[in-house]
């Protein structure tokens, strides 16, 4: 199993900090996350139904019905190399390590961001998460389009996972879903901050969405998920803001890094990306601060998610101004 951020038990323990007195910055999710309504009883005792309506709003909300309702985007993730055949693939890295983790049978080639381009011509698939998660790297819309089409011609697959997406969706995949080498990958989990109800979509041609059906088999979304997803997908007014605010969050952060000398910073609103040699050091003052931020190591970089309040930010606020002062002083 993987590391993944959201380990803040793990961190009060080493820390000796209360599990309360953290500020979890560690994971992409949005700290307010959509007000799940109460679920019916029925959805808690009957067998989850096809058309209950989940599926239609997802298709309303994506932009295209060629879609395939998943527990969360991990179990589609999993199973994607089951069903799409090639033997060259190539991977945006740094990415989301669970790709790389589920296609390491295959051999997969790690590609910088620049070395995308080439590996397209000589691949049979290409997996790549936009806007990237950590690095916040997003392609042009175009660009991907040509790359699938390039793939198809061959019989070949981009499978794109567009799990941090839903701030700015502009660029998403989702509409061209269904055409031949496409694979868009969405999830419930971080626009909507419903992690723990594990609800996604996988958007593709039927023949892989059968596949896919079949491999994970009945009822992979629980009842009350499903109704919980339905209503958050149909409630534009919400969507449009918590848009509004994570994207005006996602600045606030960037400028408050920028503000003491933590920059260039990257990221879609729901995080900032920052790569810095002393990202170790800055993890572990931070979480001596009781701050919990996400470290990497290839490259070293920490990420920042949103704080969930104004209480939150001003704790971030002064842990970094005694960040910056030590550093300057160092
Ligand atoms: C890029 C990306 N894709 C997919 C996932 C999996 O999300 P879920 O299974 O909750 O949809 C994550 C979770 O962190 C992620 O960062």
């Amino acid at each position: 199993m993987l590391e993944h951020g959201g380990r803040l038990r793990r961190a009060a323990r080493e820390h000796g900090i209360p599990l309360a007195d953290w500020l979890d910055l560690s994971t992409g999710v949005n700290p307010h996350a959509y007000p799940a309504p109460p679920v019916p009883a029925a959805a808690w005792q009957r067998l989850p139904e096809d058309d209950d309506g989940l599926e239609d709003a997802a298709a309303r909300y994506y932009g295209s019905a060629a879609l395939l309702p998943v527990a969360g985007s991990q179990p589609a993730i999993q199973a994607l190399p089951a069903v799409l055949a090639g033997a060259r693939v190539s991977l945006l890295a740094p990415g989301y390590a669970e790709h790389a983790h589920a296609w390491r049978a295959r051999a997969p080639r790690l590609c910088a961001a620049h070395e995308l381009e080439a590996a397209v011509e000589d691949s049979d698939i290409v997996v790549l998460v936009q806007p990237n998660n950590p690095t916040g790297m997003q392609f042009a819309r175009e660009r991907l389009l040509a790359w699938r089409a390039r793939l198809a011609r061959r019989g070949g697959w981009l499978v794109v996972d567009e799990a941090f997406i839903d701030t700015a969706p502009a660029p998403s995949l989702a509409p061209a879903a269904g055409t031949d080498g496409l694979v868009v990958l969405r999830s419930l989990g971080k626009f909507f901050g419903l992690a723990g109800a594990r609800v996604g979509f996988v958007l593709a041609p039927a023949p892989i969405r059968q596949a896919l059906a079949e491999l994970l088999g009945p009822w992979t979304i629980s009842g009350p998920a499903r109704h919980v997803a339905r209503i958050a997908l149909a409630d534009t007014a919400w969507q449009a803001a918590a848009r509004t605010r994570l994207v005006a969050g996602g600045e606030r952060l960037g400028r408050l890094l920028a503000s003491h000398g933590f920059a260039p910073t990257h990221g879609p609103a729901l995080f900032r990306w920052l790569p810095t040699a002393d990202a170790p050091a800055l993890h572990a003052a931070l979480a001596r601060r009781g701050i919990l931020t996400r470290l990497f190591d290839a490259p070293a970089a920490l990420r920042f998610g949103l704080p969930a309040d104004e209480a939150g930010w001003q704790r971030l606020e002064r842990a970094l101004a005694e960040l910056a002062a030590a550093r300057t002083t160092a």
